[in-house]
């Protein structure tokens, strides 16, 4: 299954970046290309590729695997980026984290009004990252066709904040 690989594979970072969290670190992933492969196998299977028009990652983890899996469903690719990174004209959302505050930003013509949304990033914790990309989609005239990750940290009750915006939600490996 896949999950159990992902979960022997995801290492376990203690104290990073700030004492008390425990990061799981994708890395070891990427150095199993059987594995990256297994990952975006296990999206097309789970995900209806008929209800997706785009596949939006989020910078800069969600990039990894975002545009294999556009690549696999045969769809556009748009980044969302962090703050002053893209070079065209953008739309901003901030949004609250622990300590301070964060700001994503697409830009303006990624998609057409109406296109449904694949959202795809590495890990789910919080849900803030992508409550916060799904405003920008529907900023922009478009609809949040789903989720697709492949960590979620599911005691951490981010998908409680989805469920508003769809209720197709992929995870791979939820702790
Ligand atoms: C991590 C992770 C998700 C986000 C999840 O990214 O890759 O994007 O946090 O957290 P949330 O659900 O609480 O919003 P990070 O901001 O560390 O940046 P990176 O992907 O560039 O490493
Ligand atoms: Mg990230």
């Amino acid at each position: 299954m896949i999950d159990q690989r992902l979960k022997s594979v995801v290492r376990d970072v203690y104290d990073f970046p700030q004492p008390g969290i425990v990061f799981k670190d994708i890395t070891p992933i990427l150095k199993d290309p059987a594995l990256c492969k297994a990952i975006v196998d296990a999206f097309e299977a789970r995900l209806q590729a008929d209800t997706i028009d785009v596949v939006a990652g989020i910078e800069s983890r969600g990039f990894l695997f975002g545009l294999m899996l556009a690549q696999r469903l045969g769809k556009p690719f748009v980044p969302i980026r962090k703050q002053g990174k893209l070079p065209y004209r953008t739309v901003a959302q901030s949004y609250a984290l622990e300590y301070g505050e964060a700001t994503i930003e697409v830009h303006e013509d990624a998609f057409n009004a109406g296109a449904r949304i694949l959202i795809h990033d590495d890990l789910l914790a919080t849900g803030g990252t992508v409550a916060a990309t799904s405003q920008l989609v529907q900023r922009l005239g478009g609809l949040v066709a789903g989720y697709a990750f492949i960590i979620s940290l599911d005691f951490l009750k981010g998908k409680e904040r989805l469920a508003d915006y769809s209720t197709q939600v992929v995870s791979l490996a939820a702790y």
